[in-house]
């Protein structure tokens, strides 16, 4: 008897260990890290093959992609909008005596979360609500606003999360104190972070920053200046604030309410969603329409990046202008390939819509003095949207020259709204012609190399027969018809021509 005793357990020891089946059931994640915000793990099974999927803030349910199970640990993948190379995710569920240790290299970070077991019930209770339906595309009629290309100032480039009431009344007061607003600088733009939580009716409210969005708007309404606010069509926006998926009419409304002028909608999280032409534009006009049932006249920014050729159809979902490119930052070499490079390829820009190469960086420091008249000749010649994006009080004299040269607004606002284009290149060295109304013409020489340049206009150069008369605009003084012109690295000139 002791004999097979001890047989029995030197067979149960030398056994191999028996593979635990992959768990099944529901995982909450109370404090989930806000990125992407998981919410709930389900297992399932089907035979031998597991199933699964994530609930999270900023995407919904997630299906796991490729699940596999060994040693306590459930790999997966999860698709990933963010990175064209890396098209997934890998994500790790450690399964331990005190529940669940989730992490994943989603945007670079990792999460850690351990979690509690739930009941299908709970489970329920935090299942993820989808938006109703979108609408079929429809057209939004034009609505003579913008004209000539918006102008103003928005919180991100220089502030991004860090706005609150205070300081958005400090740029109103810095914008009419500057000379900015009589220079045509009107809109007051809140980007990203002024959000808080919806209530039980789902109304939108701003955060503990922003005590009172009406008499903000009254605020800024009063220095004759308008207020712009932000959102996305996603549940979360790209800080991670709360979106107007599943409220978008709601928004519309209370924004209108609070007396907002000018929404920028960000794609954001809501690329997860809207993935194709077809979800976009409807997406996009879904907000459009619903802004123009409010009645209020809102210049409406579309940020998406330029995706599926917005310039085509971004003025009939209701669009005013429209994101060309990714986000702009304070280096030349950002700001000269969006200004350069990125831009110019779309040719639908005109009174009424206008292709958005992004905010100024003007002011913040990252560029020098030539490079930033580049930045600003570039928008101007190209009818871009000038919305500024420096702490307005700190306006430096070099920063206002460049920002209130009233010729050269002119020629971003001039009224038949044509985007100018290259007729030239040789090297680093460019020519660029835009028609004004009247029949003159803008001209910008520039020099991207790292070297000064000797340029000269002639007038074949820009299609003209004879020259009658040039302008310097940023020297503000006329200048020979043969004059040469050195244009330092990265720098350019502007030339009001006159011809016959
Ligand atoms: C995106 C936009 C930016 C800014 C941020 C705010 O990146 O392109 O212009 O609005 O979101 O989070």
């Amino acid at each position: 008897m002791r004999y097979l005793l001890a047989l029995c357990l030197a067979v149960l020891f030398a056994a191999p260990a028996v593979a635990q089946p992959a768990p099944r059931g529901v995982w909450l994640f109370d404090k989930a890290p806000s990125y992407p915000g998981v919410t709930m793990m389900q297992v399932a099974a089907d035979g031998e093959a597991i199933r699964g999927a994530v609930t999270t803030a900023w995407y919904g349910p997630m299906r796991m992609l490729n699940p596999s199970w060994r040693d306590n640990v459930l790999s997966f993948d999860l698709r990933n909008l963010n990175d064209r190379d890396r098209p997934t995710r890998r994500w790790t569920a450690r399964f331990i005596r005190s529940g669940v240790v989730l992490k994943g290299d989603f945007w670079s970070s990792h999460l850690v979360q351990t979690g509690r077991r739930g009941t299908a019930a709970q489970a329920e209770a935090r299942a993820f609500r989808f938006a109703p339906a979108l609408p079929a595309l429809g057209t939004v009629p034009p609505d003579g606003l913008a004209a000539t290309p918006p102008m103003g100032w928005s919180s991100w480039n220089r502030f991004a999360e860090r706005i609150d009431d205070r300081t958005i009344r400090a740029m109103a007061d810095a914008m009419v104190a500057s000379g900015l607003r009589d220079a045509g600088y009107r809109y007051v733009n809140i980007d990203d972070g002024w959000q808080g939580r919806r209530d039980a009716k789902g109304v939108l409210h701003p955060n503990a920053k922003f005590p009172d969005m009406k008499a903000l708007a009254d605020y800024v309404h009063a220095r004759g200046l308008k207020l712009g606010i932000y959102s996305s069509p996603g549940p979360k926006t790209c800080a991670g604030y709360e979106g107007s998926y599943g409220h978008v009419r709601q928004d519309a409304q209370t924004f209108a309410g609070w007396g907002v002028d000018y929404l920028k909608y960000d794609l954001c999280s809501g690329e997860w969603f809207y993935d194709d032409a077809d979800t976009v534009k409807r997406t996009y006009y879904e907000m459009g329409a619903a802004l123009k049932a409010t009645g209020r006249p809102i210049i409406y920014s579309l940020c998406q990046y330029g995706r599926f050729d917005v310039a085509r159809w971004g003025r009939s979902v209701g669009g005013h202008l429209w994101r060309t490119t990714g986000d702009i930052t304070d280096d030349y070499r950002t700001m000269s390939d969006i200004g350069f490079v990125r831009n110019p390829k779309f040719p639908h820009a005109g009174p009424g819509g206008w292709n958005d190469p992004d905010m100024l960086e003007i002011g913040n420091g990252g560029m020098s003095d030539d490079e930033y008249r580049t930045h600003m000749t570039l928008w101007a010649m190209q009818a871009a949207p000038l919305v500024m994006g420096h702490d307005l009080r700190l306006t430096s004299a070099g920063a206002r020259a460049l920002l209130e040269n009233r010729e050269v607004i002119a020629i971003d606002q001039d009224a038949l709204g044509q985007q100018g284009r290259r007729v030239s290149r040789d090297g680093d060295r460019e020519v660029w012609r835009k028609d004004l109304a009247g029949g003159a013409m803008a001209v910008a020489l520039f020099n991207r190399g790292d070297e000064a340049a000797a340029m000269t206009l002639r007038p074949e150069t820009v299609g003209l027969r004879r020259i009658t008369a040039l302008r310097d605009l940023w020297r503000g003084q006329a200048v020979a018809l043969d004059a040469a012109f050195t244009v330092p690295p990265h720098g350019a000139v502007l030339l009001r021509v006159e011809a016959e």
